[in-house]
Parts: structure tokens; C-alpha cells; sequence
């Protein structure tokens, strides 16, 4: 076993790397030869390390592919598991959440407080006659109570579906109206910059407009600000909590029962609502958290920088680090609230240990200067992480540099919402690391890249990243649409997992990722589908037609850039174009969430099409990234790219 405590780096940032400079033949100490001798058997051994209440009697049921069961036979839950055991085994006074708010002021909850909260919402969900298997929609700020509610879901076999609270009412309302939520969790408002939000209005605006299936709403007071409220179905939860008792028996569900449904952008317009389960999420959450980050559960003061509204924030902020027992910071505000430092006062303040953050706010904190991050005593740092889209080598440099202080390894870690867990990236102390590449898939995880024809590549050639085998934490479905999970994982290479992300793999085996390859774009590591933002620029009264690409952005990664075509009854004087951009970029953070505003909005005569009209986005891609136009020979109108480049100068 090699014993690299600091990552040996490339010199090399660019791709392929050199080999001269790759650490080379990477030894893969045992827990890797663990898992290729019997990948089952070293399964089996980590869903062991959960508490079971009924252990189950096979690992893996792959009969009804792509429809996995794993852990079949098993009862457990995950609540239980995340809190419960925890405080059993005389471990209540450990602090599970060091809650830092926006403004400064913090609170701390022992593994025992958080027990009896999730018990008093438990009781409260019960008496508004959630049960077991029925969905609970979330639309809560990074506040404790938001990991409460998710708990709270998990100890009645509740499915959860959490909203990122910075998504629009209509994106709230559609994805209630998928899952059928029969409750909502929601805040009066949250802290923004200093600022308060209201955040229930929007839960108001969703229920006047549909959402017919919700009984009540659950309202968590974090602003103070005045709010609408409908009797009988709204609930305070301050006051509900003060009558709830802190007894609550947990309910053991199979292994898989839903935990949880999260919603992310496909290549159509319509989110998919993600299906995880909860014996083998659990079994991989809590694996990957403890060997990814190198967890010592008694030391390690663990901070993930996701919101719960990310796969990241429920798999690396709840379910994970709870099962693990860890000691966690969460920051309710944004990095820069009061000051840029802020990121880095916290790590000083809490003694952070192991950081998971994304390759977008390392570019942030760069752009704003390594004097910042100087001013603080970042020390206690040990392990840190990067997700949500390749780091380039520059930012893992100063990342290594800065923030790591040269001292600590960084894992690049590659997953997905659908995976549920991370699937490729180095182990701290093992994998000698390369800036820029997620490395090798861990133990019991099977991964390749493969060409057109579905056959590996070989060094240096780019492919598809495919997952080869079944892992515990794959998703189970989507939502209500068995179709549509067939059709857009598992048809491009037979029994195999298409991630949608293109890769190359170097002369060492280890695994670049190239970004998609589908119409998702990937701003600020978040997923956003061009077809979502396509259609709500249509839905707009005076836009005809629009054609959205994600263009290269030195700091969130890509940006969304648009081109509208407008109507022609729109009486256009050309005066107010300027006003009407702007008018559509707000459209667009209305209609599905700030997040989603486009960067650029090119007002165009017509779009790139080929001969049966399908919208050449490439094109449209180089333009909006500054390059010559590719082959034009399949557009209908060869003109119109010179036509759209002569009104972008113009
Ligand atoms: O394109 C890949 C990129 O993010 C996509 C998954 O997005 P989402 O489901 O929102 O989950 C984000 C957090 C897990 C992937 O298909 N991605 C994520 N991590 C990496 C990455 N691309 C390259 N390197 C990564 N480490």
C-alpha cells in the first residue's frame, strides 16, 4: 500500500498528461482489491455498518434490470440510522450541526436535540395525517430545520421532495403536482445578503394556481416579515413543535422503500423527478463520505457548502455525514455576506477540517484574491473536495495552493442526482492525484468510456462515460415515467448506465470528464436543461421562437446565452430592444429561478435550422463563445449565421 498523505500532482495541466510527469502505475492498495475480488461481498460489508432491523437475505436483485433492488429482504430506517443509533450508542452529546446564519449569530444541535426534533416534526407530520409512502415537498433556506424536515420525512417513510428555495412558485407547482405532495415544509422568508426574502409567498402562489393535492403547509418562522396565511391549512411549525411530544417511533421500511424524489433537468422541458431508495443510498451515502473525505468521526469538523436543494446537500449534508456520525458546519448565507472572507472566517471560527465545495466558487474566491483567504487561519483544513463539474487545473492549483495550503489532498469527485453518490474520484492517502481529472471509480464501482459503437476507447481517445455494472445508490426510476428511465439511461448501450457526460480516459486508466453531451448545460455546477429555458422565453408574449447553448464562462463554467426571434406583430422601433432583454432575462428568473437567467439575450430574424427544421445549436454555440462558425452545409439557409454575426456586431 502506498501511503501518499500529500496528492503527488502533474506538472502537466493540460490533457493528455504527459507521462513523464504522472505518478505512475498508481498502486491500488486493498480496499480496491477488496472490491474487484467480490464486488457483492464488499457491498454487503459496508450496508452492514447500518443498522438493520431486519437483515436482509440477498445483495443484488438485477432479474428486472434496469430495475435494481439491492439489500433485498432488509428493513431498516434512515433516520434511525442518521440519529437514532447514533445517540443508543452514547453518542447524543456529540454535535451533529453547528448552524451558522447569515448575520453572524450560530446555534448547535447534539445528535440527542436533533432527535427530539425530527420526533416533535414527525408527530406534527402525523397529525396532518402524513403516513408512510405519502410525498412531502420542502421549500425550506440552509437552515437546521431544513435538515430536520428532510429527517422528519425519513422517520415515517415519507418520501421527500426537496425545491431548492431559489426556484420559481411554477417550478415549486410542478413538481408538487408530479409527486403529488400532500404537505409542504416552507419558511416565512429567508436571508439573502442581508436581506430578507419571502419565500412563502411563493408556496401561496403555487397553491392558488394547482398543487390540489396539499393539505397543509408547515411554516418554519426564520424572517419575521408579515406573511398571508390560510387557516386550517397553514401551521406554524414554532407553535405546532411547542405541543409535539419528542417521542416518536421510527417506521422500518424496506430496503427499497423511496427515501426521497429529486427533481433535475433533462433534455426535455419537463423536470424528471429522481427516485432513490433507502438500504443501498444510505449504504453508498455513508460509504463514499467516509473513505472519499477520509472521515474520523470524533475529530473531523466537516463542512459541504451545497444547499439542500442539490443532490450534494442531501447526499454529502444530510444523509451521508448523519450516518456517519459527523460533527457538521451549515451556512445558511452566500459566500460573500458581509465580506468575501466569509467562507474562510467560518472554516477559522469551526476548526473545518474537510471542505466540499465546486469548482465555481474556487473561481469566485480566486477572482477576489488570495489576499482574502490569507487573513484567516485555514490550519484545521485536512481534506478537500471539489463536485458539480470538472475542476480546471488552474483552480485545483490555487485550491492546492491557498486554501489546501499545500498540505491537503483534493478529491475531484464526479456523480450525479442520479447516481445518488460519488462514483469516480482519487481516495485521500491512496490515489496519487492528477489536477484536473476525477481519476478512477472507487471500490465496487464500475465505470468506462466507450465510442459510438459502444466499444471501450483507447489512451487519449474521447468517448462517453458509461457505468457498467449496477451500484447501490442508482437511482430507481423516475417519478411516475418507466419510459422515459429506459429510454434516456439505459437504451444508448445496451445494460449499460449512459451518464451523459463525454470523457477520455489516459495512458493510466484514469478518467477525464469532458462535460455533457446532451442538452443539459451546466452553470455554477447546477443542471439546467436549454429546452426548459427555451420554453419559458416562448411563453413570453412577444417571443416567437428561442434557441439557448451553454457557452464557456471563466467563472460559473458555462453561462446560458439565448436567441429569441421575436413576433412579427411586435412593433419594433429597435429603441427599447435593450429594455426588452432585460425584460426576458427577468422573464426567465421568474418563470424558473434567478439561477436560470440567461447571461446573454441576442435578439435574432431567424435561427440556424437544418433542412427539417431541427435548431443547430453548435452553431449558435460558437458564436456565443467568440469562435469561427463549424460546418454550416446542413443548415436550410446558409446565410443566416452570417445574418445573426452581422447583427451581434452590429
Ligand atoms: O456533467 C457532470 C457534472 O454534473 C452533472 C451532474 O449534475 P447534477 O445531477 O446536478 O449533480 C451535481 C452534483 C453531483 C454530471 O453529469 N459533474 C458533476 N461532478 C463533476 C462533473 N463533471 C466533471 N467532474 C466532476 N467532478
Amino acid at each position: 500500500m502506498t501511503d501518499a498523505t500529500a496528492p503527488q500532482e502533474t506538472a502537466s495541466p493540460t490533457f493528455p498528461p504527459s507521462s513523464a510527469f504522472v505518478q505512475s502505475a498508481v498502486a491500488r492498495p486493498s480496499i480496491y482489491h477488496e472490491a474487484s475480488h467480490d464486488r457483492l461481498a464488499f457491498w454487503r460489508s459496508r450496508a452492514m455498518l447500518l443498522s438493520w432491523e431486519t437483515p436482509f437475505t440477498e445483495v443484488l436483485d438485477w432479474s428486472d434490470a434496469p430495475f435494481a433492488k439491492w439489500f433485498v429482504g432488509g428493513s431498516l430506517n434512515a433516520a434511525h440510522n442518521c440519529v437514532d443509533r447514533h445517540v443508543l450508542s452514547g453518542h447524543g452529546d456529540q454535535v451533529a450541526l453547528l448552524a451558522e446564519y447569515e448575520d453572524g449569530t450560530d446555534a448547535r444541535y447534539t445528535y440527542s436535540q436533533v432527535k427530539d426534533e425530527i420526533s416533535r416534526m414527525a408527530n406534527v407530520l402525523e397529525s396532518m395525517g402524513v403516513a408512510t409512502g405519502d410525498r412531502v415537498a420542502i421549500y425550506l433556506p440552509m437552515i437546521p430545520e431544513a435538515v430536520f424536515a428532510m429527517l422528519a420525512c425519513a422517520r415515517i417513510g415519507a418520501p421527500h421532495s426537496v425545491v431548492f428555495g431559489g426556484f420559481s412558485a411554477d417550478a415549486l407547482r410542478s413538481r408538487i403536482e408530479d409527486a403529488q405532495a400532500k404537505v409542504v415544509i416552507t419558511a416565512d422568508g429567508q436571508f439573502r445578503r442581508g436581506k430578507a426574502l419571502p419565500l412563502k409567498s411563493a408556496v401561496d402562489t403555487a397553491l392558488a394556481s394547482g398543487a390540489d393535492s396539499v393539505d397543509h403547509v408547515l411554516v418554519v418562522r426564520r424572517t419575521g416579515e408579515d406573511v398571508e396565511w390560510t387557516e386550517g391549512r397553514d401551521v406554524w411549525w414554532h407553535e405546532a413543535r411547542e405541543n409535539a411530544s419528542t417521542e416518536h417511533e421510527v417506521v422500518f421500511v424496506d430496503s427499497e422503500h423511496p427515501l426521497f424524489i429529486l427533481y433535475t433537468s433533462g433534455t426535455t422541458g419537463k423536470p424528471k423527478g429522481i427516485v432513490h431508495t433507502t438500504g443501498g443510498y444510505l449504504t453508498q451515502a455513508a460509504y463514499t463520505h467516509r473513505n472519499v473525505f477520509d472521515l474520523k468521526p470524533k475529530q473531523d469538523v466537516y463542512w459541504c457548502t451545497a444547499d439542500i436543494g442539490w443532490v450534494t446537500g442531501h447526499t454529502y449534508v444530510v444523509y451521508g455525514p448523519m450516518a456517519n456520525r459527523t460533527t457538521q458546519v451549515i451556512y445558511e448565507g452566500t459566500p460573500d455576506t458581509p465580506h468575501q472572507g466569509r467562507w474562510w472566517e467560518i472554516v477559522q471560527k469551526y476548526g473545518v477540517s474537510l471542505f466540499y465545495s465546486s469548482p465555481t466558487a474556487i473561481r469566485t474566491a480566486m477572482k477576489w484574491g488570495e489576499e482574502i483567504p490569507a487573513k484567516y487561519d485555514l490550519s484545521s483544513l485536512r481534506v478537500l473536495g471539489s463536485v458539480g463539474e470538472a475542476i480546471n487545473p488552474e483552480a485545483w492549483r490555487w485550491y492546492h495552493r491557498v486554501i489546501g495550503q499545500e498540505r491537503c489532498p483534493i478529491v475531484d469527485t464526479w456523480w450525479q442526482t442520479e447516481t445518488g453518490a460519488i462514483m469516480i474520484s482519487p481516495l485521500p492517502g491512496i490515489t496519487a492525484t492528477k489536477p484536473g481529472s476525477a481519476q478512477v471509480p472507487l471500490p465496487g464501482i464500475s465505470a468506462d468510456v466507450v465510442g459510438d459503437d459502444g466499444e471501450p476507447v483507447g489512451p487519449g481517445e474521447s468517448g462517453y462515460l458509461v457505468l457498467t455494472e449496477p451500484w447501490p445508490s442508482m437511482l430507481r426510476g423516475i417519478w411516475g415515467d418507466d419510459q422515459r428511465f429506459r429510454d434516456t439511461y439505459w437504451s444508448r448501450f445496451e445494460g449499460r448506465y449512459f451518464a451523459g457526460d463525454g470523457a477520455k480516459k489516459d495512458e493510466d486508466g484514469d478518467i477525464w470528464l469532458l462535460g455533457r453531451v446532451d442538452d443539459v448545460m451546466n452553470v455554477s455546477g447546477h443542471r439546467l436543461s436549454t429546452m426548459e429555458i427555451e420554453s419559458a422565453l416562448v411563453s413570453h408574449e412577444w417571443v416567437a421562437e428561442a434557441a439557448v447553448v451553454g457557452a464557456d464562462d471563466e467563472t460559473t463554467g458555462q453561462a446560458v446565452v439565448a436567441y429569441c426571434v421575436l413576433k412579427d406583430s411586435r412593433d419594433d422601433d429597435g429603441a427599447d430592444l435593450d429594455a426588452l432583454v432585460q425584460e426576458l432575462r427577468a422573464w426567465v428568473g421568474k418563470e424558473i429561478g434567478p439561477i436560470a437567467k440567461p447571461k446573454y439575450v441576442f435578439i435574432v430574424n431567424e435561427l440556424p435550422k437544418t433542412r427539417s427544421g431541427k435548431i443547430m445549436r453548435r452553431l449558435l454555440k460558437d458564436t456565443a463563445e467568440g469562435r469561427e462558425v463549424g460546418d454550416t452545409s446542413t443548415l436550410a439557409d446558409t446565410s443566416v449565421m452570417d445574418a445573426i454575426a452581422r447583427q451581434l456586431r452590429g
